[in-house]
């Protein structure tokens, strides 16, 4: 029997405060059109105390032992031909977590590729989705993105690490009596179609999340699906009135998603707190619901920020006043890209190679700019 702590239902949703491995167990065969969420990433969070958590693992293999039941319980309650679509990315270990004492990527999107294919499962599509090196310096500090040691032995380098969406098909007897995806083209015009093919996903902000707005640790999430994401894979993959699952619920973004555009949502969420918020969000895309039309899903992207007209460059006799207002006009990007960035906390700024001051030393500025050294 499935032990539900909490449950919660609206027009097209029924949400359960419940472990999904349990819960999925529960559910009849051919049941889901889709799945689409993002799992706990091993053991990067931990969400929650309960041994249950499957970011409450001492090991990858003890997160995969508990995943392997969820990927097959998801085969048997998918519809035959349906897709399951989940929303990863690799792991940088360091030194103190490696036998080995290296550092570098753990291929978890490999592993869960595995673990899908393994227990059945059909490798449909992999998307990736692009992400700026910059902005994940910036909110990492990782030291493999540091321009300080690429000019020092860029062999320490690395890369930025993108997003991957990979998915799944069930591909059994029966395929042929499951409903086609049908679009009217008015809705899914070609030019959408090769833009939604494409491999690689770009121009899709991680801001775009249900935490933006959010005013108290209670309604953020650690680690949201972005809305722009989980949109189009609903709408290419289901009809409207399909059921939509999420196994990981968190804040309910997937569930969001799937009312707006009048699917029907059943999802599981472990932890008390984001099942709360889940309730919210998803009683607030009751009111916010999409009117069908694609181009209506789509938002426009923001157009980026001009680049400050005055002060374009960081000259020795600024004022700290004028550095001050200079670096926080600058857009984020450009002011690392150009002009050095964060390392250990404190902000560097140096002249850009082209510029006949390169070879200043850097300023360097605390981070509230009240001193340069
Ligand atoms: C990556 S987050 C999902 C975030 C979600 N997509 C959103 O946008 O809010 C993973 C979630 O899985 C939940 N979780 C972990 N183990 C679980 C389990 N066994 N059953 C249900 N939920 C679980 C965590 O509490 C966490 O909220």
């Amino acid at each position: 029997m499935t032990n539900v702590i909490n449950q919660a239902a609206g027009d097209g949703w029924n949400i359960y405060n419940a472990d999904c491995v349990e819960f999925t167990t529960g559910l009849p065969d051919n049941s889901i059109d889709l799945s689409v969420y993002s799992p706990p990433f091993s053991s990067l969070y931990i969400y929650s105390e309960s041994e249950r958590d499957m970011g409450n693992v001492a090991s990858h293999e003890e997160f995969f032992a508990s995943y392997r039941h969820l990927v097959r319980e998801k085969l048997r309650v998918t519809k035959p031909g349906r897709l399951t679509a989940i929303h990863i990315k690799d792991l940088v270990y360091y030194s103190n977590s490696s036998k080995k004492g290296d550092r570098g990527l753990y291929d978890f999107t490999g592993d869960c590729a595995r673990v899908h294919v393994e227990e059945g499962w059909t490798l449909h599509r992999k998307i990736t989705v692009d992400r700026c090196p910059v902005k994940e310096m910036q909110k990492t500090k990782a030291d493999r993105l540091l321009y300080k040691h690429f000019r020092l032995d860029a062999a320490r380098t690395g890369g930025g690490m993108p997003e991957y969406i990979y998915v799944f098909r069930k591909w059994a007897e029966g395929m042929d009596e499951t409903a086609p995806v049908l679009h009217p083209p008015a809705n899914f015009p070609l030019e959408t179609w090769q833009e939604w093919a494409q491999p690689i996903w770009r121009g899709l902000p991680e801001t775009d999340v249900l935490n933006v707005g959010a005013k108290t640790d209670e309604e953020r999430h650690l680690c949201p699906m972005p809305l722009n994401l989980t949109r189009r894979i609903v709408l290419q993959y289901t009809n409207p009135g399909e059921v939509v699952f999420s196994p990981f619920l968190g804040i309910g973004s997937e569930g969001y998603e799937s009312v707006r555009h009048g699917r029907r949502f059943i999802g599981t969420e472990l932890s008390e707190r984001y099942f709360g918020q889940a309730i919210k969000n998803l009683q607030r895309a009751e009111k916010n619901k999409a009117t069908g039309d694609l181009f209506e899903a789509l938002p426009p992207v923001p157009a980026a920020e001009p680049m400050p007209q005055k002060n374009l460059e960081i000259t020795p006799t600024m004022t700290l006043a004028e550095l001050r207002d200079f670096l926080s006009r600058l857009p984020e990007e450009e002011m690392a890209r150009e002009w050095g960035g964060w390392d250990d906390g404190r902000l560097y700024a140096q002249f850009p190679a082209s510029h006949p001051k390169k070879d200043a030393p850097a300023i360097v500025i605390d981070p509230d700019f009240s001193r340069a050294a």
